[in-house]
């Protein structure tokens, strides 16, 4: 890492397969950034534990998101790409950092409420603090841009919160970490029936994975949510027929869109066509990036170098940083 870039830093739980909103939402910024940033990417596997404690699955979710992040064109020689578990300065920071949460603002925060209504049994201790987890991530690159989806725009004010507060009080070691996306607006891909966004667990049916068949996405592009179209010209679009043009608008080039927005003004719009060519466009955009994974995936070997090259780097990083932190903090006692 040459120091002089700015520096970007994001991370992806392995708790399942990759999908449509993981790509627009982040990797995509990723791929982008890799070129004029100092980059910071990692597989929170620590955070897969807050809400997937059984760890049978672990290894091959982790070596699936390095594959497909490297399938879509992420090249671990030029950024750190690693596992938060390997940099052991993240569990330090992050222990730092929880003296600086307060309860009542973890409690308030949107993904804990989601998560303890999902899963009312297991409403752990990191479950609570998963927020300061991902500002630890950050921080310790000292990092200034984090490339994320909508989704995660709570995360990254709370990070900023714990950055003022650790500033103000020991001195200012941090700078506040922004989301980013390139285009200003953060991304929020929406799943295909119109009822939420896409996730790697939950609404599968309407959740379009890096992973999945040719025939497999034509199946879901189809049965998405459509009506028998408007009745007066221009009319205001119904949000599961938004969804649709937004997802179009990821893949499928200029002219077809607006082919179809012409139709859709017009009266004229025939969504089984629409849905036919959204189809075969998502078919284009994915089936390479899948048959890559599964290339990568294979090489069991390339991808232990991958992530001792990753967390190596990462290290040299979080070593400046915490050597700082408590020099700063006052806990340099020889
Ligand atoms: P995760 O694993 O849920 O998602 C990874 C990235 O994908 C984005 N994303 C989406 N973007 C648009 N539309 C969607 N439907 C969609 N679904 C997911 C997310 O915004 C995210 O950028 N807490 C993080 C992981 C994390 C992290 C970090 C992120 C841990 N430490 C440090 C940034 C910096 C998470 O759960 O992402």
């Amino acid at each position: 890492m040459s120091g002089k870039k700015e520096i970007v830093m994001s991370g992806i739980r392995p708790t399942g397969f990759l999908h449509l909103g993981n790509y627009f939402g982040a990797i995509r910024n990723y791929v982008r950034m890799q070129e004029d940033f100092d980059c910071y990417f990692m597989v929170a596997d620590l955070h897969s534990l807050t809400t997937h404690p059984d760890t049978k699955q672990l290894k091959a979710n982790v070596h699936r998101v390095l594959a497909e992040n490297i399938a879509c064109g992420l090249d671990p020689d030029k950024v750190a790409l690693y596992c938060q578990s390997h940099v052991y300065e993240t569990s330090e920071l992050y222990l730092y950092l929880n003296m600086l949460a307060y309860k009542g603002e973890l409690e308030k925060t949107t993904t804990f409420k989601d998560k303890v209504r999902q899963n009312p049994e297991n409403v752990n201790a990191g479950l609570l603090t998963y927020p300061v987890l991902q500002a630890a991530d950050i921080i310790l690159h000292r990092a200034k841009y984090v490339p994320v989806g909508k989704d995660q725009e709570q995360h990254l004010e709370m990070a900023r919160n714990y950055v003022n507060r650790f500033n103000h009080r020991y001195g200012k070691v941090f700078p506040e970490p922004l989301a980013f996306n390139y285009g200003s607006n953060l991304v929020k891909v929406p799943s295909l029936d119109g009822t939420g966004k896409m996730s790697k667990s939950e609404n599968q049916n309407a959740t379009l994975y890096l992973a999945d068949e040719d025939d497999v996405i034509r199946k879901k592009v189809m049965k998405a949510k459509t009506d028998a179209g408007p009745a007066e010209p221009n009319t205001p679009k119904p949000d599961y027929i938004e969804n649709i043009f937004d997802l179009m608008r990821l893949v499928s080039s200029e002219e077809v869109i607006g082919k179809f927005e012409q139709d859709y003004n017009s009266c004229a719009i025939r969504y089984g066509d629409m849905k036919k060519q959204l189809a075969e466009d998502m078919v284009n955009f994915i089936s390479p990036i899948r048959n890559k994974v599964n290339a990568i995936l294979n090489d069991e070997k390339y991808l232990r170098l991958v992530m001792e090259q990753g967390a190596e780097k990462a290290r040299i990083s979080a070593k400046a940083t915490m050597l700082l932190v408590r020099e700063v903090m006052g806990l340099n006692y020889f």
